[in-house]
């Protein structure tokens, strides 16, 4: 497996991005304005993480998925722990990540990586999604704030 940034001309891979973010809106937004990077196998693409400058010396994981059928092989663990290296590589203090309050598999992955709980942003998917979502038979409602010093 190679992972890399995705190609100027190449088409970022959007069934992935929706399984981490339900928000076309949202997705097609950072999209543009972060950095992509791809997990790719024999030519395809099989995971995926998203990078966005979003203060001063601070870079935020956007969006990680891997997708289903490849899920639970260590694969997130690589994306995570590259999204890591690369954030240190661009010159980055500190790097964020976020996920909804049902997000246990999630918390368990970046807390495995380094990152600690700095907060919660209440009814951030009340405010931000027209949908309801529900994980692990829990609505998501709050999102859990998570941040490691590079
Ligand atoms: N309890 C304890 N540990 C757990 C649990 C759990 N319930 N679930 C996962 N873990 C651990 C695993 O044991 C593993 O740790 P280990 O290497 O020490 O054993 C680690 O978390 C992650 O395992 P991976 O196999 O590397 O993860 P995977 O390849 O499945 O990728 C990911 C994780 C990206 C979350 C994937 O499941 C996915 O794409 N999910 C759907 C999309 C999604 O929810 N994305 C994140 C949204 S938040 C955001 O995008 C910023
Ligand atoms: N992912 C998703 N759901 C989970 C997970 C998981 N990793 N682990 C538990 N759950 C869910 C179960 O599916 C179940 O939900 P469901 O009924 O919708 O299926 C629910 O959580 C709880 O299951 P129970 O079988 O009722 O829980 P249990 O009888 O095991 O009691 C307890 C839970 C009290 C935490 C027990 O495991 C325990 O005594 N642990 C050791 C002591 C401890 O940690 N206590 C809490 C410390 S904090 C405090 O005391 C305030």
């Amino acid at each position: 497996m190679e992972i890399r940034k995705l190609n100027a001309d190449e088409q970022p891979p959007m069934a992935l991005l929706l399984l981490a973010d339900p928000s076309l809106k949202l997705v097609d937004e950072y999209i543009k304005r972060g950095q992509c990077f791809v997990a790719e196998v024999e030519n395809s693409i099989i995971g995926v993480y998203v990078l966005l400058r979003t203060r001063p010396e601070t870079v935020e994981i956007v969006n990680i998925a891997v997708e289903e059928n490849n899920q639970g092989k260590g694969i997130g663990k690589q994306l995570v722990l590259d999204a890591i290296h690369n954030a240190k590589l661009l010159g980055f203090k500190t790097i964020e990540i976020g996920t909804g309050n049902s997000g246990i598999g999630q918390l368990a992955l970046y807390q495995k990586c380094g990152f600690r709980i700095t907060g919660v942003d209440r009814d951030f998917f009340i405010r931000h999604y027209s949908e309801k979502i529900v994980e692990n038979g829990i609505q998501v409602v709050d999102m859990i704030r998570l941040s490691q010093d590079l």
